[in-house]
């Protein structure tokens, strides 16, 4: 029956020939793409021409020759396509931490008079951090309020939060939170709206502008499968250009970089959201990654993501019944983004003895088994096999060998 209904969903999929673009192992169903997504295919001769050619050849004439310099706009503006920001307000480089940094900051001092900023207390830690950092830079009140109470926290301050620094999907529970509400809410409140996109670009239709929120960030390394290490993104809405007055004012967001000033004068538009030498190689490479998602709808991408979450959560309810799972991500479809958590008391060794039989997926602590599903590549048969696989595991009792006991540093 279920496999039946793999077969239909699979026959019946417009997106089954994008799995082509991608370089999948025999024998793995690899639903970890919202950690590190899969290779695209057209990555490896893209960095092989960057690294012989480019560098080892046309050496320092690449930053005009082979448009170097160009290349943080050049990928943010075909970046922006999948977030819905229109050419000239997303640029590429540095770590998703960097980028937030440098734009929370920026967005904070954009409101001098307001005491407060607003983020999740289930937030990926990195973001938390960042808050509290800029919070102390800014002599700012950090409240930790949860994204589902946000809206009435904001109406009840409103005047006195600068910032609310939301995710639109939760990391760990693949929880997902109305993006338009919520930065109406902010706006309403007289705060700006900045979003980590980290779990949403290339899994959802974002649509930044339509939505007018004001700043975002997000990783080239998971949906958008740019590689370990990609650059991120920073979006910065046109209308807050002129006054983005950032903290990391490296030298390419100069208006003038080679002129060698000692005093730095912003350049005009994205590029002062520049900040210095970018990682040219990642960069390289992730621009010939977002290549996998030419001619391709992100509502097509989010119809088979909830075909394949919504499968995954059916087969779960047959085939794990009764084993010690409970399901940790929202069944409506309205409130899922494109991962699956499953809540057991063994959740590490059961990923890790899952990974050994080849279903990859992670674990988060304390009790999360973590399942991405990137539609480009994951099918409904892999989504079938990786839930018979777990409920072989656990019922043979597989992840009670010694080996899946041991905790390695990265989980
Ligand atoms: C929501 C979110 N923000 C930030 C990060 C990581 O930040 P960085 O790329 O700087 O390591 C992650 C990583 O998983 C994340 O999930």
């Amino acid at each position: 029956m279920l496999t039946e209904r793999a077969a239909a969903l699979d026959a019946a999929d417009p997106l089954a020939h994008i799995r082509d673009r991608f370089l999948l192992p025999d024998g793995v169903v690899y639903l970890d793409g919202n950690s590190l997504g899969a290779l695209p295919a057209a990555v490896p001769a893209v960095v092989e021409d960057a690294v012989h050619r480019q560098w080892g050849t046309d050496l320092i004439r690449s930053w005009n020759g082979n448009g170097w310099w160009e290349a943080p706009l050049r990928t943010g503006d075909t970046l922006g396509r999948l977030i819905g920001a229109a050419p000239g307000q997303t640029v590429v480089g540095d770590s998703t931490s960097v980028q937030l940094f440098n734009t929370l900051l920026a967005a904070a001092r954009m409101r001098p008079g307001a005491r407060l900023l607003l983020t999740d207390p289930d937030h990926f830690p990195t973001d938390q951090y960042i808050a509290d950092s800029v919070g102390r830079l800014l002599g700012l009140d950090v409240r930790r309020v949860p994204a589902r109470e946000a809206a009435a926290v904001l109406a009840a301050e409103a005047g006195n939060v600068a910032v609310a620094a939301y995710a639109p999907v939760d990391y760990r529970t693949g929880e997902l939170y109305d993006m338009a509400a919520l930065t109406a809410a902010a706006h309403a409140a007289g705060a700006l709206m900045h979003w980590d996109l980290c779990h949403a670009a290339g899994s959802l239709p974002v649509e930044l502008d339509a939505i007018e929120a004001d700043f975002a960030v997000g990783c080239g390394y998971k949906y958008l499968s740019g590689g370990p290490g990609a650059p991120a993104f920073a979006y910065v809405a046109r209308r807050h250009q002129a006054g983005f007055d950032h903290p990391l004012t490296g030298w390419h967001g100069h208006t003038e970089p080679f002129a060698m000033s000692g005093t730095y004068a912003p350049g005009d538009g994205i590029s002062r959201a520049r900040i210095s030498t970018p990682p040219l190689l990642s960069m390289l490479a992730l621009e010939a990654a977002l290549t996998a998602f030419d001619g391709v709808e992100m509502t097509a991408v989010r119809a088979k993501n909830l075909s394949l979450t919504g499968f995954f959560q059916d087969c779960a309810d047959t085939l794990l019944d009764g084993l010690g799972f409970t399901m940790a991500t929202p069944r409506d479809p309205e409130r899922r983004g494109s991962q699956v958590a499953l809540r057991h008391a063994e959740a590490y060794p059961l990923v890790a003895a899952l990974t050994a039989r080849g279903v990859i997926g992670d674990m988060r602590a304390p009790d999360l088994l973590r399942f991405g599903f990137n539609a480009l590549y994951v099918t409904h048969a892999d989504v079938l096999h990786a839930v018979q696989e777990l409920h072989a595991v656990v019922t043979g009792g597989a992840h009670l060998a010694p080996a899946f006991q041991q905790r390695p540093t990265v989980t």
